[in-house]
């Protein structure tokens, strides 16, 4: 087994992950925020990114925070939900240093693929890499969840690592980590956690390549995107829950 891996699986027991703190359905797991924290401790990861911020940003802060020049990256595509994200990390007294940044999901092309993607200036995230650890726990919704990997690939450090949320969903995490792996082939090793809450990828960037981004379900995915953006132009934003009495 991976060995970061499996120090991760073998520490995440001791991680507490607070039931006051934890904001419900939306966040990651508990199961899988302790993974996480674990995972980012055996990696020795000081440079991180992620996309869908909110408690799992506190996480991993949490973690790189004792470390010098650690710094941690948290994109989202909500100005209402980066906010709520930033709110709690400012007030959690965590001295990581975290910058969170708002960019909107979007189509565009990756070869044949038309994607729902981060708007970010071209070259940003080279340029702020190159990162140990990428995140991917876009909205649930089948948003962004595919471009990701794409957009952050040549940002991650060979040896690096990105996680991958909700990783048991048939239709989407699985069938996005099959893309990726016909856009890379061997300078990537996905790994499935089946057990760890929904489902957790891991996986490692071997080496520089690609992507060649594959012809196949093409179609489907483009379909899917523009389906998605309707969505999201058109559907009011779901607002958090009133957690107050
Ligand atoms: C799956 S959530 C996870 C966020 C973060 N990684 C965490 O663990 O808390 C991903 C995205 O969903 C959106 N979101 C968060 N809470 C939401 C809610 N209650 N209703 C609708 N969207 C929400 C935010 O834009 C966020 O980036």
């Amino acid at each position: 087994m991976n060995p970061y891996i499996a120090e991760a699986v073998a520490a995440m027991d001791k991680v507490p992950v607070s039931r006051y703190e934890h904001p419900g359905s939306w966040a990651m797991d508990p199961a899988s925020c302790r993974f996480l924290a674990g995972f980012v401790r055996a990696l020795g990861a000081k440079k991180i990114i992620e996309f869908g911020s909110g408690f799992s940003t506190l996480m991993m802060a949490r973690e790189i925070a004792p470390l010098e020049n650690n710094y941690l990256l948290s994109i989202d595509s909500s100005p209402l939900y980066s906010a709520m994200a930033k709110e709690a990390f400012d007030g959690s007294g965590c001295q990581a240093k975290v910058e969170f940044r708002v960019a909107p999901l979007r189509p565009r092309f990756y070869g044949p693929r038309l994607l729902l993607s981060y708007s970010l200036p071209a070259g940003l995230l080279e340029a702020l890499g190159p990162f140990d650890l990428a995140l991917i726990d876009a909205p649930h919704l089948d948003y962004g969840r595919e471009s990701v990997f794409y957009d952050v690939f040549r940002a991650l450090a060979p040896g690096g690592y990105v996680v991958l949320d909700d990783a048991n969903r048939e239709d989407m995490e699985r069938a996005y980590v099959r893309s990726w792996q016909a856009a890379y082939e061997g300078a990537i090793d996905p790994i499935l956690l089946e057990g760890i809450g929904n489902g957790l990828g891991v996986i490692e960037k071997l080496s520089e390549a690609g992507p060649a981004y594959p012809g196949k379900g093409a179609l489907t995915a483009s379909l899917k995107t523009l389906n998605n953006f309707g969505r999201l132009l058109f559907l009011p934003e779901e607002q958090p829950e009133n957690t107050g009495d």
